[in-house]
């Protein structure tokens, strides 16, 4: 192996080279020489590459360390997974004449198509990585070196970003061919680069419109191959032909979410989950994404093994105007697909728990710093955390927390003269405070928290962690007369009566709904269980339709259990409650 372009070429293609390049000085000829040997389009983008390649060439070993790849989302494909995701698709009776890879890096799924398709007329590679785009053309090389017989299509490989590719050039001059847009593209967020002072984002990066606020919580966070794939969905839709690609789960999801509304002409949309561990060592759920250009848009995605192609395991997608991950289970419990009567509400965000979170230890608090601290009780609260949430009633907690305002953006003076020794600890730490990250505490009063309102107040509360898959419900007791808060990996619903409290905890822990959220959440999102799902959940439906005896039974449960003495004569009070206000029975007529 030799290196040029920091690039390693086996003596098979440096030897070629050689030989047919010793005796050129022009471009246009060595352009025309690599055009006629494999196809090439523009071999050379200059002179100096034609030099550099030819002295490279002729001295020995040119060895360059790798740079730091990070922005660039680099995982490239193996060479057996490109072949067999290329293979599977001729299974499919696709036969492309013009093939894109929008960020062909080495040039795997090119060779792989080369292999595979007999049919191909023109290639097109873009990648963004000088490099790169040099291995790809010696792997080129080296392929038709060994397979000569090869059907030999125009190929060019393009330095470019994906970005300032002119893709429509393609669609002038080829409109009636059948493509195949296949690859793997960055994997990469638009945060990662953010923070790596990155410019490889799209010119116009909040395409998803995201508000301001969400690009703070994270929802504006987006894979730039997402961008990708929909700029080739929006490029292509209308012409012959398929789309493949791997991309995370999580861009295939977010694809078909988005079909409602953008209806591309995209049908037979699947997912082929492939072991990212195995193929890039990374534990990211990733898979092949493919669709059908040029047809009824299709709003569901089947999913399968790649590996064990034969039957597909789910169907997730859009039912009428409800997103579903299980089409087939959702069917059985569609009718609590609605609107919760009460607010699901997510707990305490303070990005700052070396100083927030406490411990007890001999009756005194111990923060993540490890340091004993003296405070007033008084905003000091009991506080539970995403791994709290194992049991079915929690009356006592691990962890405390300092609750400093009662509603966001409250004045914080009053901790001052009320709370002086919790002031001191407070203003002790204030640039730790002063140094969260995220811009939502900008111009906020001192020591601010979010996620914080009468809601987090109430005494009774039933609670799920957002992270974890168990869907089981946890009923959350005050503690020492206080209500307990819950920090901003939980969801929970407040109330002021312990019955109905237990009674939604009786519910929302009932088959039926385990069985509803199993066929909306998704299990490789990174929150199984958002403030979105839970309001899916129709609470009052779902007493309508409980089998009282069912009921009374589970409640019979719990009494024993944990000691209470619940009865069932304040139902009609909770179902009233939970009604619309126009058909709730007033006192009067109760
Ligand atoms: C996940 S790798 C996959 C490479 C190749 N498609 C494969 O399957 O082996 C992503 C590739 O995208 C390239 N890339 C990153 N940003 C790009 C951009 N803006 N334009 C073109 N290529 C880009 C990287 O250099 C890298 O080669």
């Amino acid at each position: 192996m030799i290196k040029v372009f920091e690039v390693n070429i086996t003596h098979q293609v440096s030897d070629y080279l050689n030989d047919i390049l010793k005796n050129i000085v022009s471009i246009e000829k060595a352009n025309q020489k690599m055009h006629e040997a494999f196809g090439f389009i523009h071999f050379f983008d200059n002179v100096e590459d034609l030099q550099i390649l030819k002295e490279t060439i002729l001295s020995s070993q040119n060895i360059v360390s790798e740079p730091d790849r990070a922005e660039y989302g680099d995982f490239q494909t193996n060479t057996v997974l490109a072949k067999k995701i290329a293979f599977n698709l001729t299974t499919k009776n696709i036969s492309p004449e013009i093939v894109i890879e929008p960020t062909c890096g080495k040039g795997n799924f090119i060779i792989a198509c080369l292999e595979q398709f007999t049919g191909i007329k023109k290639v097109f590679g873009i990648e963004i990585y000088k490099s790169y785009v040099w291995e790809s053309k010696f792997n080129i090389i080296n392929f038709y070196l060994s397979n000569p017989t090869k059907n030999k299509p125009e190929i060019s490989i393009i330095h470019s970003s994906v970005f300032d590719f002119n893709f429509k050039s393609i669609l002038k001059e080829d409109s009636t061919k059948e493509i195949l847009i296949i690859g793997n593209p960055p994997w990469v967020t638009n945060s990662k680069l953010g923070s790596l002072n990155s410019s490889n984002l799209p010119k116009k990066t909040n395409f998803k419109n995201h508000s301001g606020l969400d690009a703070m919580t994270g929802k504006g966070n987006f894979d730039i191959a997402e961008y990708i794939t929909l700029m080739m969905i929006e490029t292509f839709q209308h012409q012959k032909g398929n789309i493949a690609l791997l991309v995370k789960n999580t861009v295939i999801k977010n694809i078909v979410f988005d079909q409602l509304v953008k209806k591309y002409a995209v049908s037979d949309i699947e997912k082929h989950c492939i072991d990212s561990k195995k193929e890039f060592n990374v534990s990211v759920e990733a898979a092949l994404f493919c669709c059908k250009l040029n047809s009824n848009p299709s709003f569901n995605c089947t999913e399968f093994d790649f590996y064990n192609n034969s039957t597909a395991k789910v169907n997730f997608g859009w039912l009428a105007n409800k997103f579903v991950s299980n089409l087939d289970t959702y069917s059985n419990v569609e009718r609590i697909d609605g609107q919760c009567p009460f607010e699901w509400r997510q707990g305490i965000k303070h990005d700052c728990s070396s100083i927030m979170e406490l411990d007890k230890v001999n009756e005194h608090f111990v923060n993540g710093l490890k340091e004993e601290i003296k405070l007033e009780n008084d905003l000091v609260y009991g506080m539970l955390k995403s791994s709290d949430l194992k049991n079915t009633v929690i009356k006592e907690t691990r962890k405390y927390t300092i609750v400093t305002q009662k509603k966001v953006g409250q004045e914080t003076n009053y901790i001052k003269y009320d709370f002086p020794k919790t002031y001191k600890y407070l203003s002790k730490h204030e640039n730790v405070f002063n140094s969260r990250k995220s811009s939502i505490y900008n111009n906020k009063p001192p020591f601010s928290i979010f996620g914080i309102g009468d809601y987090s107040f109430k005494p009774y509360k039933v609670a799920i962690s957002g992270l974890y898959k168990t869907f089981h419900f946890t009923l959350v007791l005050p503690q020492d007369e206080k209500p307990v808060m819950l920090d901003d990996t939980c969801y929970m619903l407040g109330f002021d009566n312990l019955e109905f409290a237990v009674y939604s905890l009786i519910l929302l822990n009932s088959q039926t709904t385990v069985r509803f959220l199993q066929s909306i959440t998704f299990s490789d999102a990174k929150r199984t269980f958002t403030k979105d799902v839970l309001m899916r959940i129709d609470l009052l439906k779902l007493a309508q339709i409980i089998d009282k005896s069912e009921l009374q039974k589970e409640l019979n449960y719990i009494n024993e259990t944990y000691n209470f003495n619940l009865t069932l004569v304040y139902w009609c009070e909770f179902i009233n409650k939970m009604s619309p206000i126009e058909n709730r029975q007033t006192q009067l007529f109760a």
